[in-house]
């Protein structure tokens, strides 16, 4: 079977019926980001599929435009914490989280319009969403940024898509544990407890769900309340990036329905593009979070800085200094890119997001790459993404040093970043030369 073939297989094994699980048992359910790559997968080979995978997700969306970051279409034991826990449903009715991720939707849907064989239906398909899109990134913009700074907060790690980022080490450290309730990782039921979150970490993101459930995870209770709150990189970057592609869509495909909403995004712009001056941290040498809670910069290096370059609003000058730093981290670990800086002690290539790396966060960068004319660099992370896939297939994350397969394998976003980015990428630029070869991949 090749490595396509494989592709295909995993993401056919984990489809729902129009929308995806990233991993059966795992991840029992449809997740916010992972389905919008998840679409951009189908959308080489299934367009009608992967417009349903975005139509799924938006049933998801509450009546505040918030998208949640967990959908729970139906039932199932293997994960924790499901919807008896968050107890909160959309607008629809559907039980869902109450924590949303990252605003990827709109990058993904322009992307899936721009490349639509079917015009006209995308058209269709694109102009339903609009008003959704559009109602999601507001509720970033209002009610994760009341004080409107240009920076929009996460109130939960979980929020930010990079779990145990050491990024949250101090912040997430001083959240309280007192009155946390009984909970079960059912998560190590199906993956090696090094490769996953601690203890320490799982009261706190359980304590946390807690305090923000006793506000029904809503404005502005919620907000309040919260003593974690944090201004992701991933997250302001990406909402930077997806602003941008929603302007897009706009202007493009329906102009004068959008008058008001193209001048609020306009809007939204100017702000961010000034408040993303608050990230970069001279001395790292790269953009890092905000601690919200005190105002200042979390001194901590992680991949997530990196995406800083979706923006397009990157100096010539940052952008070296930024070329620098992904080469010594490759230096020191053998592939791009790392979740966490390698030099650190807090450094472990095979604990989830504190140094592993995943596949989703090197198309970001390369994206961020390609936007800032850095395609050298690009293809390098590309070829990379690319061997580690080779090596270990579609796991959900990768150990830099070996290679090594790590967390769920047959992970939904994986595959669709091989179809959707590194197949058709390899194929244009041959930077593997067996790329097209037959891999044995039984028994994977
Ligand atoms: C988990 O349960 O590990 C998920 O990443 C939370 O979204």
């Amino acid at each position: 079977m090749s490595i396509t073939e494989e592709a295909y297989r995993v993401l056919k094994m984990n489809d729902r019926g129009g929308y995806t699980i990233p991993r059966p048992k795992l991840y029992p359910f449809q997740w916010n980001w992972d389905s919008c790559f998840v679409a951009l997968g189908f959308m080489t080979y299934d367009e009608k599929r992967a417009w349903e995978e975005l139509d799924l997700l938006f049933q998801g969306q509450w009546s505040n435009g918030m998208v949640p970051h967990i959908i729970f279409h139906r039932e199932s034991d293997n994960y924790s914490p499901g919807p008896d826990v968050y107890q909160v449903v959309s607008a629809t009715g559907i039980p869902t989280s109450g924590l949303s991720q990252p605003p990827i939707a709109s990058f993904c849907v322009r992307r899936m319009y721009e490349m639509s064989s079917d015009k006209e239906a995308a058209k269709e398909k694109v102009l339903k969403l609009l008003p959704r899109l559009f109602a999601y990134h507001k509720w970033y913009h209002d009610v994760r940024d009341p004080m409107h700074t240009g920076v929009v907060s996460i109130l939960h790690p979980w929020e930010s898509g990079r779990d145990n980022s050491a990024d949250w080490d101090d912040a997430l450290g001083r959240v309280p544990i007192t009155n946390l309730l009984h909970y079960e990782r059912k998560d190590l039921k199906h993956v090696a407890a090094e490769q996953r979150p601690r203890k320490e970490d799982y009261d706190r993101y359980m304590s946390l769900v807690q305090i923000l459930r006793e506000h029904k995870h809503d404005a502005p209770g919620h907000y309040l309340a919260s003593p974690f709150k944090v201004g992701d990189t991933t997250v302001n970057f990406i909402l930077a990036r997806a602003d941008q592609d929603l302007l897009w869509l706009m202007e493009t495909l329906a102009p004068d329905t959008y008058e008001s909403e193209i001048m609020t995004i306009k809007e939204w712009l100017v702000s961010s593009k000034e408040a993303m001056e608050r990230f970069w941290d001279e001395e790292d040498g790269l953009y890092h979070c905000i601690d919200v809670m005190n105002g200042q910069r979390i001194k901590s290096n992680s991949s997530g800085g990196f995406t800083a370059l979706l923006t397009g609003w990157v100096s010539p000058e940052r952008t070296e200094i930024l070329l620098e730093k992904l080469r010594r981290w490759k230096e020191e670990t053998g592939k791009h890119v790392v979740s966490f800086d390698p030099y650190s002690p807090r450094f472990d290539p095979r604990r989830y997001w504190r140094g592993p790396v995943w596949a989703i966060v090197n198309f970001l960068i390369y994206e961020g790459l390609v936007t800032a004319g850095q395609n050298k660099m690009a293809k390098e992370v590309a070829a990379d993404t690319y061997e580690l896939v080779k090596q270990s297939l579609f796991a959900e994350y990768y150990n830099p040093q070996t290679g090594e397969g790590l967390g769920g394998d047959s992970f939904s976003w994986t595959a669709a970043m091989w179809l959707y980015w590194l197949k058709p990428l390899a194929d244009e630029l041959g930077f593997v030369d067996e790329i097209n070869s037959e891999l044995d991949v039984a028994g994977a």
